[in-house]
């Protein structure tokens, strides 16, 4: 819907500012934070202030945006604002961008590994939007940094199955929800100060039950699954278990498994590590790239069988055999022999690790699991209600095509 909006220009200010009000109206706690001071909508939509918050520090400057810390001045709840830069040439960064991860993570609102979302608020000066999120700490990637420099070596096994369990229960939530995240990497992984993790940026995540065909290309090339570096015009949620391959490997060794500058030299990398996929698997890809490479590798291997060195970068000593076994099934080249979330977790791997993180157990219960789902549509339900009606009232009616509401909102 907000991307209809976009591509048509259609988005006015009021729009822009009924929806934000939608979006805080969803996240249970915005109503905490909103400043006495400093409202800019007196009749209508009540859009929070950047002037609410006192900036302290940058956190991070992506490709997309520039994040700061900040905090707020009647409550003095710190929190994370992130704002997004104007991109193509355009003078003003594209609201609808910023409207769109917001709904992702209204939609994904209160999970325990996942980002949480305040509202949307306003910069009175430049007329910019910012997400205003839960301030969480550093990024897991600064922390493998941090270790390899202090101890010399990665995470232990007992670590990186605690990590890896909250990652994949988040991973589940989300796809539950039918979105893929399409970016997980160690840059966009957060760790709190109870050192649980919690998945941050939604900037190019999709909704399925919305997207058209062909899928984009998007994510990192380091984290990008075979199908996407292979240009698969449809992939599923099984692009972000690829990822969370990668970023297992990289808590176990430190290091990043798979990266090279150029996606076809990624591609080389991959093969060259886990065997080069057989014909079944390739001809699933529906790419026309590499096709005679790997023809000839396929060759080179029937005549010298490829030996497992996934095995060998990861030997018994660093990962048992049934955190290999998780590792090795998050990195299947064939989308549709890799684990899923729910199977992942599922694995004996994780069993000890249950008995000895009850928080997290119960977080994967399926009772509680159920219940999350029932509320979350519920939500989303009612936010999906009020927007139409929005809508509905400053005569967009004809934006509102999609009457039924397919499970979700239409992001
Ligand atoms: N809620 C948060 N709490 C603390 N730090 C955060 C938070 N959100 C983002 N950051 C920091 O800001 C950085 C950039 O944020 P984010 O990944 O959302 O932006 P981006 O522009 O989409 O980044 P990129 O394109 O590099 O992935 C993160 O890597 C992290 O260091
Ligand atoms: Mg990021």
């Amino acid at each position: 819907m907000i991307d209809e909006h976009t591509a048509a220009g259609t988005m006015s200010g009021k729009q822009v500012a009924e929806i934000c009000s939608t979006i805080d109206a969803s996240c249970h706690d915005a109503r905490e934070i909103r400043c006495e001071k400093g409202r800019r909508w007196r009749r209508g939509p009540d859009v929070g202030s950047t002037r609410c918050y006192k900036q302290l520090h940058r956190l991070g400057k992506g490709s997309f945006g520039l994040v700061v810390k900040a905090q707020h001045r009647d409550t003095g709840q710190i929190v994370a604002l992130k704002t997004i830069h104007a991109r193509d040439g355009a003078r003003r960064p594209d609201v609808g961008e910023l409207l769109r991860e917001a709904c992702f993570m209204v939609a994904c609102h209160g999970h325990p590994f996942l980002v949480g979302l305040h509202g949307v608020a306003r910069n009175p000066d430049t007329k910019e939007y910012c997400l205003v999120m839960n301030y969480v700490g550093p990024t897991l990637h600064e922390t493998v940094d941090r270790r390899m420099e202090r101890h010399g070596h990665a995470f232990p096994e007992a670590d990186v199955r605690r990590v890896m369990r909250q990652l994949l229960i988040g991973a589940r939530a989300m796809h539950e929800r039918r979105i893929i995240h399409r970016d997980i990497k160690p840059k966009n992984i957060l760790i709190g100060d109870d050192d649980g993790v919690k998945i941050c940026d939604y900037g190019v995540a999709m909704f399925t039950a919305k997207a058209e065909l062909p899928f984009a290309q998007a994510g990192t090339p380091s984290y990008m699954a075979p199908e996407v570096l292979l240009e698969k015009p449809e992939y599923d949620e099984r692009v972000d278990l690829w990822s969370l391959g990668c970023v297992m490997a990289e808590l176990l060794s430190g290091q990043v498994l798979f990266e090279r500058d150029d996606k076809m030299d990624q591609l080389r990398k991959i093969f060259d590590t886990l065997g080069v996929p057989g014909k079944r698997t390739w001809q699933g890809f529906k790419s026309t790239l590499l096709v005679q490479e790997v023809q000839q590798w396929r060759a080179q291997q029937q005549e010298a069988p490829h030996h497992d060195r996934l095995r060998e970068l990861f030997p018994e000593e660093v990962l048992s055999k049934d955190g290999f076994h998780v590792l090795k099934g998050l990195l299947r080249c064939n989308p549709s022999k890799r684990l899923t979330a729910a199977t992942a977790l599922r694995s004996s791997w994780f069993k000890d690790d249950a008995i000895n993180t009850p928080e997290a157990d119960k977080i994967g219960g399926t009772v509680l699991a159920r219940e999350t789902v029932v509320s979350l549509r519920w939500v989303l339900i009612s936010a999906w209600a009020r927007f139409r009606q929005v809508m509905l009232s400053i005569g967009a009616s004809a934006l509102l095509r999609h009457k039924a509401l397919p499970q979700s909102v239409a992001l």
